[in-house]
């Protein structure tokens, strides 16, 4: 049985059914009431919901042996797993975003607010530029609204909450999209029906 650690909602769903289209269907994900764990024993297949930013604690330990995760939390937090493939699902980019006229005129430590704090700090410290990084867990663009940080770093995917607020994309930082990770010794003892599923992923994708 291979364990599978999936982020809880729109791109769970999206992940599933690219599982699904590959003979790894787990069940229905919209009827799954408050269960957290689904399971399709002729498929060799038991799938966690977990909150996005867990998903790499259950596999980097263990619990689950494969997972799938935004590569923002893969910046962030360097968990120690395997990366195997890029299912270029739920993309979008990492940005600096501000108010649509601010500069940065370098003359005082610029305020950043960002749930990723150490994406906004290897960012700031490759560029050379001094920060005070303010973190938040969410509704980020706030902060430079109400005066509490000078710009954000976060994630953008439409722009709507940017435009919706009056701010604009800065700076691109990186690119995201979702990741198939594994855990390091899941990875060397179920090798083969790991490298299995990530073959037949990478074949849809392509
Ligand atoms: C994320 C992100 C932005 C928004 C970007 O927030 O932090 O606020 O989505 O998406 P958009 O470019 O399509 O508008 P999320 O919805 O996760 O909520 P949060 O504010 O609680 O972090």
């Amino acid at each position: 049985m291979l364990n599978i650690a999936l982020p809880k909602g729109r791109l769970g769903e999206k992940v599933h059914d690219l599982l699904a289209s590959v003979g790894y269907a787990g069940g229905d994900l919209s009827d799954m009431g408050r269960r957290l764990v689904i399971e399709n024993e002729s498929a060799g297949v038991r799938y966690f919901l977990v909150k996005p930013s867990d998903v790499a604690i259950y596999v980097e330990h263990g619990a689950a042996n494969i997972g799938i995760v935004g590569k923002d939390i893969l910046e962030e937090d360097r968990p120690d797993v395997y990366e195997l493939l890029d299912l270029k699902l739920g993309r979008c980019r990492m940005c600096v975003a501000g108010p649509r006229d601010f500069t940065d005129d370098g003359s005082k430590v610029l305020r950043v607010a960002s749930k990723f704090t150490n994406i906004a700090s290897r960012y700031y410290t490759s560029i050379g530029r001094e920060v005070d990084i303010i973190k938040l867990n969410g509704s980020i663009e706030l902060a430079p609204l109400l005066g509490l940080s000078d710009v954000i770093v976060d994630i953008v995917e439409s722009g709507n909450t940017l435009r919706e607020n009056d701010l604009a994309v800065l700076e691109e930082i990186m690119p995201i999209s979702a990741r198939l990770i594994a855990n390091k010794v899941s990875y060397q003892f179920q090798s083969q029906e790991i490298c299995t599923l990530r073959d037949r992923l990478s074949e849809v994708i392509a």
